[in-house]
């Protein structure tokens, strides 16, 4: 990989384009529906204007931030994002090491490639594990145990993931798990012959951790039929304190965007929330997650941590969600466009711009230290701007 080409999360993602088969990168690059909602997520930091301040001494500046009790190189982890694998070959396995040398947290999700026996193997500090609740509660309790057994050290409930939002493009492109070889993907694919070569030596096409301990999912999966049929619609806030029973440790849950489930999640004991409506994947026509933030901070915020995602694909993305409040900025579809560009050193590189553009945009607001963000002081209100 030429990191010299790549300077910003948009070349990664323009690079990603050109490289894996398009049923794949579509499956990244989509929303639902009208894909409103998706747009919104990066319309909305735009809308948002930093306070330029000048004369102040920032020659030493740090980005260093506490995530979940952890010390952090920046207030960044990745969001959990299935099919990373597809990306690059074990590719989970080479996001979370990326994330463990660079110092910053990485959330496997249920529908990676590689499975969390996997990712364990391949890094050597812990991970957060990302659970989706399926009706068979002995998986779901399998899965549990072995996220506890890997020592991931956070489990991520989704809560916005009872139905699909329909994503047109999958079903335009037939997407499914392994790839169905009709003529056009047969056609895409060995079009994209540096991806082929990659994924035939890795021989890893499936759900690593479903195929093989979920019964009847070992044959060809379409992703919508595997998720209504096998994904719990009934998941309410009793199986918080069920979940919670089994897993026994640190808990985040994720796709909160009304400050009362915050307040609930708050209740339920949760440690933190991610304000999240899954990268405009879901609920199209829900607000941008960004919009939602300052609500929730309001009705939890210091009383236990408040992470977010959608839209952000800068350093100063991070910044400006930082300054409204959150304790945290993560990322999704950033890291699977770095993945695609070269493996481990393509999210490390993602990760290094989103740095920089963070570490000199406080220069440029004043601040030398990320954790004297508090409050919207280094942004101009909307009259101002
Ligand atoms: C996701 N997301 C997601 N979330 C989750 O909890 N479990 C999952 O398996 C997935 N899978 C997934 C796949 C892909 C391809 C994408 C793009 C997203 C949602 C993800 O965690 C996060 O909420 C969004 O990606 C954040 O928005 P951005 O950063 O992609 O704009």
């Amino acid at each position: 990989m030429r990191r010299a080409a790549i300077l910003c999360v948009e070349d990664a993602k323009q690079m990603a384009r050109r490289r894996v088969p398009k049923a794949f990168y579509d499956y990244v690059d989509t929303g639902s529906w009208t894909e409103s909602t998706y747009r919104s997520n990066e319309e909305e930091f735009n809308k948002i204007k930093f306070r330029q301040r000048v004369l102040i001494d920032v020659s030493t500046r740090s980005t260093k931030a506490r995530v979940l009790g952890e010390e952090c190189a920046m207030p960044v982890a990745l969001s959990p994002c299935g099919f990373g694998g597809m990306m690059w070959p074990n590719g989970e396995t080479h996001a979370a090491r990326a994330c463990e040398k660079f110092g910053i947290p990485f959330a496997l999700s249920t529908m990676s490639i590689n499975s969390i026996e996997d990712v364990a193997a391949g890094t050597t500090k812990p991970f957060w594990f990302q659970l989706y609740v399926m009706r068979d509660k002995g998986f779901v309790k399998n899965l549990i145990s072995r996220a506890k057994a890997a020592k991931c050290s956070a489990l991520i409930l989704t809560a916005d993931l009872q139905v699909l939002g329909q994503r047109h493009k999958d079903i335009r492109n037939g997407l499914t798990l392994p790839l169905r070889l009709e003529l056009q993907s047969v056609l895409d694919v060995v079009s994209k012959p540096a991806w082929c070569i990659r994924q035939l030596s890795s021989k890893r096409w499936n759900f690593g951790n479903i195929v093989g301990h979920y019964p009847g999912a070992d044959s060809v999966l379409s992703l919508s039929h595997f998720t209504s049929s096998q994904f719990d619609t009934a998941l309410s806030w009793k199986d918080v304190e069920w979940i919670k029973s089994h897993w026994g440790g640190k808990l985040i849950i994720k796709g909160i965007m009304d400050p009362q489930d915050a307040k609930l999640a708050y209740l339920h004991g949760a440690d933190a929330i991610v304000v999240s409506n899954h990268g405009g994947r879901q609920l199209d026509g829900a607000p941008p997650s960004l919009a939602a933030l300052t609500k929730c901070v309001e009705e939890v915020g210091g009383k236990m941590e408040v992470y977010l995602d959608g839209g952000v694909r800068s350093g100063q993305d991070v910044l400006k969600a930082k300054a409204l409040g959150a304790n945290c900025a993560m990322i999704g579809r950033p890291w699977l466009y770095g993945l695609a560009c070269g493996g481990e050193e393509g999210v490390t590189n993602i990760l290094e711009i989103v740095r920089k553009e963070l570490d000199i945009t406080l220069g440029f607001c004043g601040i030398t230290d990320i954790n004297d963000v508090k409050g919207r002081g280094i942004l101009l209100s909307s009259e101002e701007s």
